[in-house]
């Protein structure tokens, strides 16, 4: 089968009912995306799926053949970060870090279900202006668990990234 992840094709040669997140991890390298429960109820293994978010841990490999896969390593670079990333460091949206990468794919590409030119990449151009409450933003990243419990910094991060 052939995976297309962060814009580059990878081949594999795996079980076909491997998870989309354990052929991330285990098959090629990508480890970014971390897994909590493995049964799509703490978010850690968020990605994005043509830009929408999804469970990585929920939904089989073989099943995204063809599809833009986008997984943290592809939303920012270490020299060049992603604002959603920015925003992460500067409110300290985050304590031991576990569900950090999902925390910041889920916030990226929430910001993409509402504001369409939103960057999901840090490559693109960067623009905010998506008028989200914390309320609504605590609504609709209520998908990804902190065990922390970092919230409150995480609300204000994404609300200033999308400001
Ligand atoms: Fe997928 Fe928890 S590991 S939702």
């Amino acid at each position: 089968m052939k995976l297309k992840i962060n814009g580059i094709e990878h081949e594999l040669d795996i079980d076909t009912r491997t998870s989309l997140l354990d052929a991330c991890r285990d098959h090629l390298g990508f480890t970014g995306s971390k897994k909590g429960c493995d049964h799509g109820q703490c978010g850690a293994c968020t990605m994005l799926v043509n830009g929408r978010r999804i469970n990585s841990c929920l939904t089989l490999a073989v099943m995204h053949e063809g599809d833009e896969i986008t997984t943290i390593e592809g939303i920012g670079q270490p020299d060049k970060l992603h604002p959603m990333q920015e925003a992460f460091l500067h409110h300290d949206g985050f304590q031991c870090g576990y569900c950090t990468p999902g925390q910041i794919v889920s916030a990226v590409g929430m910001l993409g279900e509402v504001k369409d030119n939103w960057p999901s990449h840090a490559s693109d151009n960067v623009t905010g202006d998506a008028n989200l409450s914390s309320d609504e933003i605590r609504e609709r990243m209520s998908g990804n668990i902190c065990r922390c419990s970092a919230y409150p910094n995480i609300v204000d991060a994404i609300e200033s990234a999308s400001a």
